[in-house]
């Protein structure tokens, strides 16, 4: 069985696997080459040539163990009918959800023909690892229900979410229909997806840490596990990750309730405290700081090595606390690779 997919199932694997969130990016001048050629961030993640090359770059160049999909969480709503804009240096763009009104006009109907060339791509990106990176495992992926609401209610990035967190707490019921649209389509896009030919799968669920604990236990928890069961369901062998960022404390119950095989864990958090949160079987994926890959050298060796020493005893993958940077040098990657790599 492929490393990856080894230590995601919960069997302690030496050294560990590694890939990287946002391993494919502007970081690397290949990409920067290849996405110049389609300047509309949309069109580039729903073709399907360029985004199965662009995934298969940092496996070119590294190594990986695992190749994540190149797209975006934000495609799911655009799927279900909402337009979507990304502009250079503001991100991406959606008009706010307001009204029930508008969770009712979802196309929830329609949005699996919309993303066919995501799966199309899967199929391409498989095709090529079995030819020439038989090791490397591809990951598919969602944005979970509740970071992908925090987008379409707020029509964007932010670093408050207010709109959002207003809607949750004022507007349950409405709050919870766009959940239960999300929850449903994330089961059937994933399903696809793994049809496809993705071998793990992972929910970003990247502003989880926003809510208190009673809207974390319905609006985070409750979904993930939906969704999780429903691929154990039907693919007991496809490891589902779930990452739930800055949830604190919250991890316990995360880790305990969400139904999730591996967990990722966020920058901040201590790898040795966050062992002791969570059940012994379930494998954790992370967390070197982004910025210590982007300084190199000393920093991030001091950094990987304490991580490593936290993590040996239980299944483990070897990741980032969040996204590789763009001014991160590509060098500083393949650096971190052999150095996880010499255990
Ligand atoms: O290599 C990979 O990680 C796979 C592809 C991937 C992208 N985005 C490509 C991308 C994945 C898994 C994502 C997830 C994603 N997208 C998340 C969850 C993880 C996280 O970062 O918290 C979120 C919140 C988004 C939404 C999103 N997409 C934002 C806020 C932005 C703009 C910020 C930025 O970095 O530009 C994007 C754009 C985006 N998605 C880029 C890439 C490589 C950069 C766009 C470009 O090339 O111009």
């Amino acid at each position: 069985m492929k490393r990856l997919l080894q230590a995601l199932s919960g069997e302690p694997v030496w050294p560990p696997p590694i890939w990287l969130m946002r391993q494919a990016g502007r970081y690397l001048p290949e990409y920067r080459n290849l996405r110049a050629e389609t300047p509309d961030f949309v069109s580039f993640c729903l073709d399907p040539s360029r985004a199965a090359d662009a995934t298969l770059q940092p496996i070119r160049r590294f190594g990986m163990d695992g190749a994540i999909l190149f797209s975006d969480i934000l495609i799911l709503p655009w799927a279900l009918g909402r337009d979507l804009k990304f502009t250079e240096g503001h991100g991406p763009s959606l008009p706010p959800l307001k009204a029930v009104d508008e969770v009712r006009a979802l196309d929830s109907a329609g949005f699996l023909t919309r993303v066919e060339p995501v799966l199309e791509t899967i199929g391409l990106i498989r095709a090529e690892l079995a030819r020439k990176h038989p090791t490397t495992a591809l990951i598919g992926f969602v944005g979970a229900p509740f970071t992908v609401a925090c987008y379409m209610i707020e029509g964007g990035g932010s670093k408050e979410f207010a709109a959002t967190r207003r809607m949750a707490a004022g507007q349950p019921e409405d709050f919870d229909r766009l959940i239960e649209v999300l929850t449903t389509t994330s089961i059937t896009y994933l399903l696809a997806q793994i049809a496809a030919g993705a071998e793990a799968v992972m929910l970003f669920d990247s502003w989880a840490g926003l809510l208190p604990p009673s809207a974390f236990r319905r609006h985070v928890i409750g979904p993930t596990a939906r969704i999780a069961a429903a691929i154990k369901q039907l693919h007991p062998g496809v490891p589902v990750i779930g990452f739930p960022r800055l949830a604190g404390t919250m991890v316990a119950a995360y880790g305990a309730d969400a139904g999730v095989d591996a967990m990722g864990m966020d920058t901040a958090s201590d790898p040795a405290v966050i062992d002791t949160l969570v059940p012994d079987g379930l494998a954790l994926q992370g967390n070197l700081d982004p910025f210590a890959l982007m300084q190199g050298g000393e920093v991030m060796e001091r950094e990987t090595r304490a991580i490593l020493a936290a993590m040996r005893h239980r299944p483990f993958v070897f990741n980032l606390g969040h996204g590789v940077m763009p001014p991160t040098s590509p060098a500083h990657v393949a650096a971190l690779v052999d150095l996880v790599r010499g255990g």
